[in-house]
């Protein structure tokens, strides 16, 4: 009885930890509950100047001239990750990677909160972060143009 109930509590304490782990590898809630539309998402991630995606990454963008091949092709990341998972993705992707070149979109640190008249502004505001993911979530395709591109010629 004492073995079992010692089992219990440890099997209790790593389903929490597995739980913060969860937690922490996604923001299931939309920033300020603002709605994102995909319209503009995508408007944003094709833009170099707002964006700046595609040096580093491809992606479903037949207009857009030299995409990067740093990162993972976009195509079907909404088949990939769930909506929470691209959320923090996009807002800092540091905290799944601390190695990751991925710039954080919107960091929310405490600097941000404590001094709202000088804090650096973050890349993308909550709107345009939600934006985004609205896009992100429609690429449910697998990638296609990246898999037959020729190989070598990086
Ligand atoms: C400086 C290069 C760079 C820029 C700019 C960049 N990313 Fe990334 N991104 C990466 C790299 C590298 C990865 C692979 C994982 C990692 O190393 O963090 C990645 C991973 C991702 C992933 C997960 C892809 C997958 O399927 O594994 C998504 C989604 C993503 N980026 C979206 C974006 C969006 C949207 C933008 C623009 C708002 C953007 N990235 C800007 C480099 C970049």
């Amino acid at each position: 009885m004492q073995g079992l109930s010692a089992a219990g509590f440890a099997l209790a304490l790593l389903s929490a930890a597995a739980g913060a782990h969860a937690a922490g590898a996604s923001i299931d809630a939309p920033l300020d509950g603002l709605r994102g539309d995909a319209v503009r998402g995508r408007a944003i991630v094709a833009d170099r100047t707002r964006g700046l995606c595609l040096p580093c990454h491809t992606g479903p963008f037949p207009e857009v001239r030299f995409q990067g091949d740093l990162a993972p092709d976009l195509a079907g990341t909404g088949s990939r990750w769930s909506e929470g998972q691209l959320r923090l993705r996009i807002v800092d992707g540091r905290r799944l990677d601390p190695t990751s070149i991925m710039p954080a979109y919107h960091r929310s640190d405490g600097l941000e909160r404590v001094a709202p008249a000088v804090r650096g502004r973050p890349i993308l505001d909550a709107q345009q972060v939600e934006d985004v993911v609205a896009f992100l979530v429609t690429l449910r395709d697998a990638p296609s143009i990246s898999s037959t591109a020729p190989q070598g010629t990086r």
